[in-house]
């Protein structure tokens, strides 16, 4: 296991931030060539609207499971954490755009009804409006600015995270095996995160 952390951390070392944004932006470009394309034939507000969430609750997962990843496995990705944490709230902020805008035709008073009835979608505002001052304060000068209220600003990320998977459990008609899955993984992250927590303030 050790040289292949190892081998991992080298490489995390020589990529530069740009290359996490280039890696990170594939999903948006490959969706982007799809529908310009015209291969997605069935329903394709749906399809970008799915894809656009999906992979910004792929990001909102890694960016959590950094660090257990380090403590477990010596593999240290923490100075891309910013870079990806970044990239999720891109993408989360661009499911927004294409539900106000593809979905609702950037029509306030459908969407209004809509969030009535969809109840679940509170959730997901309630989720991208914790990441928004994540988001703001993701730089060197607010780090340095903010102190130790910069840290526990940042467990924001957490009740976000938790209201996103509700709001994508709940969108599910019957939740399917996946849901279960991503919630599992989800209380992991968070015991881990208890535990850690605990241990860190015993010392
Ligand atoms: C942290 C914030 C959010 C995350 C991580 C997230 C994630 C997701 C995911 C993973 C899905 C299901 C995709 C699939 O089944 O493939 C979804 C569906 C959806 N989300 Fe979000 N979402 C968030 C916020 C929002 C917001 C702010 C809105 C707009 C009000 C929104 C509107 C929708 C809609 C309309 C659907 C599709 C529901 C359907 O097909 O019936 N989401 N979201």
């Amino acid at each position: 296991m050790k040289p292949l952390a190892d081998a991992l951390n080298t490489l995390s070392r020589r990529l530069p931030e740009w290359g996490v944004w280039v890696l990170g932006l594939v999903p948006l470009v490959w969706l982007a060539g799809q529908v310009v394309s015209g291969s997605v034939l069935v329903d394709p507000v749906k399809t970008i609207e799915h894809d656009l969430g999906k992979t910004g609750l792929w990001l909102l997962f890694i960016c959590l499971a950094i660090p257990p990843l380090r403590a477990l496995t010596g593999v240290n990705l923490v100075r891309h954490r910013r870079a990806v944490g970044l990239l999720a709230f891109l993408y989360i902020a661009l499911h927004l755009l294409a539900w106000i805008w593809l979905d609702m035709g950037l029509l306030i008073g459908q969407a209004l009804a809509d969030l009535v009835r969809r109840p679940y979608l509170f959730m997901g505002i309630a989720a991208f409006l914790m990441l928004v001052p994540l988001a703001v304060t993701s730089n060197a000068a607010s780090i340095r600015r903010m102190g130790r209220n910069w840290r526990r600003l940042h467990l924001l990320i957490w009740p976000a995270t938790i209201l996103a998977v509700l709001h994508y459990l709940w969108q599910m008609k019957i939740i399917r095996t996946e849901g279960w899955i991503w919630a599992g993984i989800l209380v992991g992250l968070l015991i881990w995160r208890l535990s850690h927590a605990k241990i860190r303030a015993r010392r």
